[in-house]
């Protein structure tokens, strides 16, 4: 389970784990964004089915694995057992990446100015939504072994102007999932900073602005993988640190 996958990060991983022969079940408010993602997503599930069964030639049709797109927002508690009811559908849950985001205001105001009612908006969808999906999703999750990634990010650690409403979320993501880990030692609970990519929430970060030597996010996704796929450690990841060694 992806949420926030109908572009961004959230689709590149999305594309990468249907590749991986992963079942998915993707989330985003926008229903027709999302839709043409789920397209996508299956699209590279049945690439990544054809590949494992040597190619297509000679066989009858590949059927990729299931993208099930559930579209609603993440701060809204009948959107989150919607969710939960796709994944009790499935039957079990190993991964659930909590990628959906906001930056919160734009231009990034100073803590100084920075609106309240904005500010909560801002670590309801950060920090309140991804431990409330992780609560409902803990059982399943539990009956899986399985995992918990929430992306977070450098502003969570580092002190830049203007990134005090979203690091301070991001901060309190990263120290929540900290603890999880320490609770739920059965499961493997990674918090990890993308790095900058060249996405829609990096571009209202930088209004106006030229973003284009920013890398695409399908070039974190071997990280990502990595981690996931190697089951490393719970803690907290750099993606930069991750990527595979070249051969
Ligand atoms: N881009 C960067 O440089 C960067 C750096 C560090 C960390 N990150 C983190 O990486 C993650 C992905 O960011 P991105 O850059 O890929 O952003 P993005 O391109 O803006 O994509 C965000 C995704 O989340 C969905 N979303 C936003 N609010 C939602 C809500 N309330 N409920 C459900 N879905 C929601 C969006 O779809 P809808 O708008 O249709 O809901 C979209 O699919 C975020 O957690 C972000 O903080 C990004």
């Amino acid at each position: 389970m992806i949420t926030g996958a109908s572009r961004g990060l959230g689709r590149a991983l999305a594309v990468g784990l249907a590749r991986e022969g992963y079942d998915l079940i993707i989330d985003a408010r926008d229903a027709a964004a999302l839709d043409a993602a789920a397209g996508t997503v299956r699209a590279a599930a049945v690439a990544g089915a054809a590949a494992a069964a040597g190619g297509p030639a000679g066989g009858g049709p590949v059927v990729g694995n299931t993208v099930t797109a559930v579209p609603g927002d993440v701060t809204d508690p009948a959107h989150r057992a919607a969710l939960l009811a796709a994944a009790e559908a499935a039957g079990r849950l190993d991964l659930l990446v909590n990628n959906a985001g906001t930056l919160g205001a734009s231009p990034l105001p100073a803590l100084a100015d920075y609106p309240p009612d904005q500010l909560r908006a801002a670590f309801e969808v950060n920090v309140i939504a991804p431990i409330a999906l992780t609560q409902l999703m803990l059982p399943l999750l539990r009956a899986a072994g399985g995992a918990v990634l929430n992306i977070t990010s450098d502003a969570a650690v580092e002190a830049y102007a203007g990134w005090g409403g979203y690091g301070a979320a991001k901060a309190a993501l990263e120290q929540a999932s900290n603890v999880l880990a320490a609770e739920e030692v059965t499961l493997r609970v990674w918090w990890a900073d993308p790095g900058d990519l060249r996405t829609d929430m990096h571009q209202l970060a930088f209004p106006g602005e030229d973003i284009s030597d920013r890398p695409e996010p399908e070039s974190v996704v071997p990280a990502f993988l990595r981690l996931i796929t190697e089951r490393l450690p719970s803690g907290r990841y750099r993606a930069a640190h991750l990527t595979p060694a070249a051969p």
